[in-house]
């Protein structure tokens, strides 16, 4: 992860079945940087922050974000979301 980016996609695809939805996303994201995702009703914009936040899967490529490397995951979407959420909110589990 290059030292200056909270974010780094380097290269993600994502398919479902034979619709190749993410091909090779590359984007990094500095502290305080604004980025906007846009394009065409299913163009891919949902599944991409889906794989940033780690709801979905991608096939293939890295995600960085801060300075996690975040691998095929072995819990649950529900717990992913939390454990986000957690790092980045200043509530606490009660
Ligand atoms: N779980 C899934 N299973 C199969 N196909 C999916 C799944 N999720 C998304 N897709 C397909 O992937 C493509 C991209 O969908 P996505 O929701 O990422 O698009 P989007 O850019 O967010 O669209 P919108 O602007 O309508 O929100 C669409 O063709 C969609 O039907
Ligand atoms: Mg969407």
């Amino acid at each position: 992860m290059s030292e200056s980016l909270i974010l780094d996609v380097r290269n993600v695809t994502k398919r479902y079945d034979s619709l190749e939805v993410l091909k090779g996303i590359t984007l990094g994201l500095k502290k305080g940087e604004t980025k906007v995702v846009i394009g065409p009703s299913g163009s891919g914009k949902s599944t991409l922050l889906r794989c940033i936040n780690h709801l979905t899967t991608p096939d293939s490529g890295e995600i960085y974000l801060e300075v996690k490397k975040y691998e095929t995951p072995t819990s649950t979407p529900c717990e992913r979301a939390w454990a986000l959420f957690s790092r980045t909110s200043t509530c606490s589990r009660t």
